[in-house]
This record gives structure tokens, sequence and C-alpha cells, in this order.
């Protein structure tokens, strides 16, 4: 049977585990969650093995990244089921602090990040989002200080910045983008498609074939805004109210007018009923 992860809940335990690893000079990576774990989070923890000897999972529903009006008092959480998961995936450390652990009474620090956060995408729809993410992510570094740091890019714009907050911080750690893992029908795997009814379900593929039609098209040579507004048009014909679909350059997340100024990468963040999935797609 394998070996269940070592749970550790304090700063003070996380560097006492730790300090053997890296004495031994063993590489350590990080994968950061929010718990209610499926495949794509799995996939992110075997490249971790692969890039490092010892592997810390964090589950911390973050506070900080939510609004007040957002789904963190519903957000699914599934401690055991997620602690099986991880036993299997042979995951060496679990770092599941408290609230009170990573905002102890006095907490007064937060990151504001710039450049890919203020882009207009998620942040326009979710303004605390980026902030509570970067501060979180930046302790979580620090707290672990591994060397490789693993994400999806199912969160595109939440890997540009992190990357560049981890490279403005001077912080000695490479952080790696994986690609998206996907339902049979192209639905991006997301702790939230739990919320999903029967109904929504069926048409939330439409997000990644929209994407796909748009990138083949662009690619092709198509003008961009128009194949974009006929991506639109799809998406809410499918019952999604739509927040935004964009191209933008791939690396900064600047708006981005023709193919040759650059990698284009297609964002896309929809709501159907009450569940509001993001998906994107390089062209
Ligand atoms: P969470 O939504 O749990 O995602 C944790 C990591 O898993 C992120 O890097 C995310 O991009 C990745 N991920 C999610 N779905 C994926 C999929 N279908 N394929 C590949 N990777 C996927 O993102 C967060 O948590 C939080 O904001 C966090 C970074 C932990 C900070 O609180």
């Amino acid at each position: 049977m394998a070996h269940r992860p070592t749970v550790i809940r304090t700063v003070s335990a996380l560097r006492k585990a730790l300090a053997p690893f890296r004495s031994r000079g063993q590489g350590i990576a990080l994968v950061p969650t929010l718990g209610a774990l499926h495949r794509g989070h799995l996939a992110l923890v075997k490249e971790a093995q692969k890039r490092a000897r010892r592997v810390v999972v964090s589950i911390f529903v973050n506070p900080t990244q939510f609004a007040p009006h957002e789904d963190f008092g519903s957000y699914p959480r599934q401690f055991e089921t997620d602690m099986a998961a991880l036993t299997e995936a042979k995951a060496d450390i679990v770092w599941a602090p408290s609230s009170e652990v990573m905002y102890p009474q006095g907490f007064a620090t937060r990151l504001a990040p710039e450049g890919a956060a203020l882009a207009g995408l998620e942040d326009k729809f979710r303004p605390h989002f980026f902030g509570g993410v970067a501060t979180v992510v930046a302790k979580l570094f620090t707290q672990v200080s591994p060397d490789f740091a693993i994400f999806g890019q199912k969160d595109y714009q939440q890997l540009r910045v992190v990357t560049q907050m981890a490279k403005d911080l001077d912080l000695p750690l490479k952080v790696i983008g994986l690609p998206t893992v996907r339902e049979k029908d192209g639905l991006a795997l997301s702790s939230r498609n739990v919320y999903l009814s029967e109904l929504e379900r069926m048409h939330a593929p439409v997000l990644y074939r929209t994407l796909l039609t748009c990138a083949g098209r662009i690619k092709a040579g198509e003008p961009i805004e128009m194949v974009l507004e006929e991506g639109r048009l799809d998406i809410t014909r499918a019952e999604f109210a739509l927040d935004y679909l964009e191209a933008r350059h791939a690396l900064t997340l600047a708006p981005i007018a023709s193919l040759k100024d650059g990698p284009i990468r297609l964002l896309v963040a929809a709501k159907i009923g009450k569940t509001r999935l993001i998906d994107n797609l390089g062209v």
C-alpha cells in the first residue's frame, strides 16, 4: 500500500519536515491547490515528481481570492478524498494550513500585481482575485521554498501573474505551466464542474469547441475581431452569459490585432446557470 503523505498544518512543522530533504540536496516541487482534486491537479503532481525528488501539495481554500458574493463558503471541500488521491499519487507532504495560520491576527501585507493582472480579463470580473492569488502564492513560495512550482494553463492569466510575481520578487524557483486536462468532449476539468446540472453539462463543451474553431480560423488568416464576434454568438446561443472571449498576446496578455504581432492566446469566461467557467487555447 502506498504511503500516506504527511499532513502539515503549521509553518514551523513545515520547515522542520522539509529541512532533511534540503540538506540531502533533494529537489522540492510545489503544487498549490484549493483542494477538490481532479485529474488536472494530479497531472501537475506527476509533473512535479518528474522535476523533483520530493513533492509538496498545498490544499488551502484561500479566502482572500474570493469576493463576498462568490463561492468561498460552498467551494467543495473533501480533504479525505483528496488525501486518498494524493496517497495513490505518492505525494510526500500535504501542506494544509488553517486560515489563522496563513493570515494570523494582525496580518497587514498584500501584493498588488500589475501587468497581466490588469489585462481586463478575469480582473475585470473579479477585481480582488489576483491580489489574493499573488499574496497567497508568494506566501506558499516562501513557506515551502521549492525549486519548482507547477501550475495549470487552465488558469492562464493566473499562470502569467504568478510567473511574473516570482520573477519580480527574485524568488529562486522555476514556475512551470502544464496543458489543460480535459474531459472526452473537451470540457476543461474544474472543481466547479460539480455545480453543473445535467443540461448545463451538455452545453458546457461549447467553450472549448468555440476556442478550437476560432483558433483554426485565425490561424487561417481570417480577421481576428470578426472571428471572435461569431465565437461570442455561438457561446451566447448555447445558454451561456458571456463575460469575455478575447485574443491576447500569449505572454503580456495585451490586446493583439494580428497574428504577426506575437503568439496569440484565446481566453474565454462565461456563466451557465450559477456556474462560471473559464478556458483558453493557444493559436
Ligand atoms: P485550483 O483551482 O485548485 O487549481 C490548482 C492548480 O491546478 C492551478 O495551477 C490550476 O491551473 C490547475 N488546474 C486546474 N484545472 C486544471 C486542468 N483541467 N488541467 C490542468 N491543470 C488544472 O488555481 C488555484 O487553485 C488557486 O488560485 C491557487 C493557485 C491554489 C492559489 O490559491
